[in-house]
């Protein structure tokens, strides 16, 4: 494992922007995975303004997988992540819209919506790369805690502290518009990427890191399952790494 730390949220969204950068330049065919949030979505906004400066950083043959839609939100609703990732990130850049794959909240037929997401992944190679956020329950994708190790997409529930932090005014306004379900990339998904790079970064996300790096590494905290990752990234601000306890000194890079 690879721990950035840098001095704040912007610095950390450029270091995320920076390996990105690299990866789409080194390899102009990449399939990445990717996740909504706010945080990430800070190293999306980089990305654009570098796309605009530099012709080379083309997205034209890249692949994108969103790591997790609400159900059952249709696209054209404002808070879908198929709404935003247009909104933020695909409309600004070269990327073929038909090779950005979302799965759709709304469809009449979840489960095979899951299985048909898992088999285009597959049938495009599978995962380069996959961009995580963290929840404040140490969710990735919303992969709730007790999720399994070896999950794959699926319609996951919402534990009642998650529809409460979504419900917090800026992505949903009461718990009754919130949605209850999303389908999303399960652990085995996530997994089997070549590279996981994970941004968390604001004192809100301190508990989280905290458990993801001190606790034993299990499903109660579903980011930890991801430290036993031959490649892994996480990149975090120093307002999130408040928590952490102690870390071997060779794996961490304050900046
Ligand atoms: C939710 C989403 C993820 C996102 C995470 C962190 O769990 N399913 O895609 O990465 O929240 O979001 P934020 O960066 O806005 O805190």
């Amino acid at each position: 494992m690879t721990l950035i730390i840098s001095a704040d949220a912007a610095s950390a969204a450029t270091r995320l922007a920076d390996i990105l950068e690299q990866a789409i330049l080194a390899q102009p065919n990449l399939t990445m995975g990717l996740a909504t949030g706010r945080t990430s979505s800070a190293a999306y906004e980089q990305l654009v303004a570098r796309h605009h400066e530099n012709t080379e950083l083309a997205f034209r043959h890249v692949t994108t997988f969103n790591t997790d839609e609400f159900v059952p939100l249709p696209a054209t609703h404002p808070m879908s992540a198929r709404y935003l990732m247009n909104y933020r990130l695909f409309r600004h850049v070269d990327i073929k819209l038909e090779n950005t794959y979302i799965p759709h909240g709304d469809a009449a037929d979840l489960t095979a919506e899951c299985r048909a997401y898992e088999a285009m992944l597959k049938a495009r190679g599978g995962l380069d790369l996959v961009v995580l956020g963290l929840g404040h329950n140490g969710h990735v994708g919303f992969n709730e805690p007790g999720s399994s190790v070896k999950s794959r997409t699926r319609v996951v529930e919402f534990t009642t502290s998650t529809l409460a932090a979504l419900s917090d005014g800026y992505r949903f306004t009461s718990i009754d518009k919130t949605p209850r379900q999303a389908i999303s990339m399960g652990m085995g998904t996530i997994l089997s990427a070549k590279h996981i790079l994970l941004i968390a970064t604001g004192i809100s996300k301190a508990h989280a890191v905290h458990r993801m790096f001190d606790c034993r590494p299990g499903p109660s905290v579903p980011a930890s399952l991801l430290l036993a990752h031959p490649n892994i990234t996480v990149i975090i601000d120093k307002n999130a790494a408040a928590q952490i306890a102690e870390l071997p000194p060779d794996t961490i890079h304050i900046e």
